[in-house]
């Protein structure tokens, strides 16, 4: 029998390439999306998938179209990946950040209690959670310290998700996966932003980049290799909890440099550090522990920041040029 998956957040980065994943899989597939003003399937157009997606509208703080998605499609596994997932926003709408990314994950875990206890259910937790970091390298057994609204809402649906796996023995997992990146990565986040930037500059068509905090260190994977630990997770006969990540982390400064390496250019004579993207609280440095997830889930990352990088210099080059 064909399975069913639910996935929210369908038209963001990870959402578009599980869908891809799963359907390439023989999965049906629905993507509950929020209704907005302009297009936002571009995504899905790209991967060429946006077409076999049945679309069920709603929004993930409002509990009665959370129900309503459940008991629609009747998914085999729930991907909750829908948030407000830009960290420098949550402290402009902390409010709107703490529902839909923490208190909107108990509208999911309701609805599947009442209407759908069997259904496999994944939670879209972060390496934010570990923020202030207490271990060089975090994994699994690390304690949390959050440093954005972002952060903190995200804790509480990494709770919640824990507290009704034991509460009610239900198969809900999260994966606390680290930054993962690809050329559908949306344009606010800094790698996405440096590879546009220097499609820009060697075409000719920009001069500066202005960035904050380029000592920041971040664990950065693909997008597309970490879908996949998402679903391993749920063909696990025992919800658990994993830690996704590469186990290399980076500066910023090095990341750019990588990018302008790639076309030639010097990252020193483009970048200029700009107080005005600097955030009221930092996260310093992010560094994964995947021991876990490859011992268990036999996963492992398989594109290095390298290849990551030059992927999405490319496609920025086509895109820019396109324009
Ligand atoms: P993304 O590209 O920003 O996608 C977020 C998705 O959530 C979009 O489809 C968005 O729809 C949807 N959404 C936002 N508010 C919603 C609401 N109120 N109701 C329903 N849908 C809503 O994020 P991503 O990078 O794919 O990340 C996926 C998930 O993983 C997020 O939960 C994120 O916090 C988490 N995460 C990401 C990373 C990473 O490095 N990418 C790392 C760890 C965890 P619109 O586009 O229509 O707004
Ligand atoms: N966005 C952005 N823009 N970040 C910048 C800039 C800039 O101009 N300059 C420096 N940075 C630094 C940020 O201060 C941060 O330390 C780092 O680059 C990464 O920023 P983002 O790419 O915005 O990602 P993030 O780490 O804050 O959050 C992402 O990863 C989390 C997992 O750790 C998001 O995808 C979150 O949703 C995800 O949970």
């Amino acid at each position: 029998m064909t399975k069913r998956a639910l996935i929210t957040g369908v038209t963001g980065q990870d959402g578009a390439y599980l869908a891809k994943f799963l359907l390439d899989k023989g999965y049906t597939v629905y993507g509950f999306v929020a209704r907005r003003s302009s297009d936002t399937r571009w995504r899905l157009r790209e991967l060429g998938i946006e077409n076999d997606i049945i679309y069920l509208d709603g929004d993930l703080a409002d509990a009665c179209s959370v129900q309503r998605a459940v008991i629609t499609s009747k998914p085999d596994e729930l991907y909750n990946l829908g948030a407000q997932s830009f960290v420098g926003s949550s402290w402009d709408q902390p409010v709107t950040t703490g529902i839909v990314d923490g208190i909107a994950v108990t509208h999911l875990l309701e609805a599947l209690r009442q209407f759908s206890p069997h259904t496999r259910f994944y939670q879209a937790s972060t390496s934010e959670m570990f923020g202030l970091i207490q271990a060089a390298h975090q994994d699994e057994n690390t304690p949390f310290y959050p440093r954005s609204p972002y952060g903190v809402a995200k804790v509480y649906g990494h709770w919640i998700t824990i507290n009704y796996r034991e509460s009610f023995a239900m198969h809900a997992s999260s994966g606390i996966l680290f930054n993962h990146e690809s050329p559908l990565r949306g344009i606010e986040f800094v790698t996405r932003k440096v590879t546009d930037a220097v499609a820009r500059i060697k075409l000719g068509k920009q001069q500066k980049l202005h960035l904050g905090n380029i000592d920041a260190k971040r664990d950065w994977g693909f997008a597309g290799d970490y879908v996949e630990a998402m679903w391993l997770m749920l063909q696990q006969e025992q919800a658990d909890d994993y830690v996704i990540a590469t186990g290399v982390t980076t500066t910023v400064r090095d990341m750019c440099k990588l990018a302008f390496e790639h076309v030639g250019l010097h990252h020193e004579d483009h970048v200029v550090v700009d107080p005005k993207f600097f955030r009221p609280a930092e996260v310093d440095i992010l560094l994964g522990n995947p021991a876990k997830a490859q011992r268990v889930l036999n996963w492992q990352p398989k594109t290095s920041l390298k290849e990551l990088i030059t992927m999405m210099v490319d496609a920025d080059l086509r895109r820019v040029t396109k324009e």
